[in-house]
């Protein structure tokens, strides 16, 4: 069995709400409830731990099958302080609350992989051409886009390889753009996972806006309890 761990304590300062991104309303739900009922209703997730804003008074209630605790000044230490807080599973699944979309077939087949790696991360196919470009954007190189992957979460970990990861100095943790960047350099062994665009981040007003209308198009089964 898992634990998910969903990060929650960023501030959303690109959205601009009156209130950490989290907890923003949500097609009649805070944005942090899509995702814990999406874990929730993972076969293999048996307990969730949600990092929250420190010293704010947006928080979440504790129950049975949730651990609520403070998150950190970076996005990695709210992992950190989270997984310190987790039941003593041997896999774990990080989440953003900020990707409401989350299905838990995606958190499933995260979790299934960690038969042979490390770590396991969603990521989606890129649509577009990606090029380089550098001082006064002269484009440098056309790079192949087969072999590159937009990252997304859940991103999930075999909890031994996660928690050597994370143990390192906090100007560390600080310049980690995900967690399994912590894994690979610490020799850990990464595999993607294949996910799609709807599984994307809620980091602008037009991405809300977005999965607000994908979210109300959702039928009762699939809502936050
Ligand atoms: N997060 C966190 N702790 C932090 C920073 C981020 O738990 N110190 C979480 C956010 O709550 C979010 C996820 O990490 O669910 C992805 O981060 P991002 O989209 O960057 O959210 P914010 O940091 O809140 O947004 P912004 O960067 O625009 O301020
Ligand atoms: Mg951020």
């Amino acid at each position: 069995m898992a634990v998910g761990i969903l990060v929650a304590a960023g501030s959303g300062e690109r959205l601009g709400a009156d209130r950490p991104k989290a907890f923003v309303e949500l097609a009649g739900h805070p944005m942090l409830e899509w995702s814990l009922a999406a874990l929730r209703a993972s076969p293999s997730v048996r307990h969730v731990v949600v990092a929250v804003p420190p010293r704010s008074p947006h928080t979440r209630a504790e129950e049975d099958w949730l651990t609520v605790v403070e998150g950190g000044a970076a996005r990695s230490e709210s992992v950190r302080n989270a997984l310190a807080a987790a039941p003593a599973d041997d896999e774990v699944v990080v989440h953003d609350a900020a990707r409401p979309l989350l299905r838990p077939e995606l958190v499933e087949a995260a979790l299934a992989e960690l038969e042979e790696a490390d770590a396991a991360i969603a990521a989606a196919p890129l649509a577009d051409t990606v090029k380089e470009a550098g001082v006064g954007r002269w484009v440098t190189a056309t790079l192949d886009r087969t072999r590159l992957w937009a990252i997304q979460t859940p991103q999930a970990f075999r909890r031994a390889a996660l928690a050597r990861a994370l143990d390192v100095p906090d100007d560390v943790l600080a310049q980690a753009v995900d967690d399994a960047w912590l894994v690979e350099r610490a020799g850990g062994r990464v595999r993607v996972v294949a996910s799609g665009a709807d599984n994307f981040k809620v980091t602008t007003p037009w991405d809300l806006h977005v999965a607000e209308l994908l979210l109300r198009d959702r039928r009762v089964s699939g809502e936050p309890g």
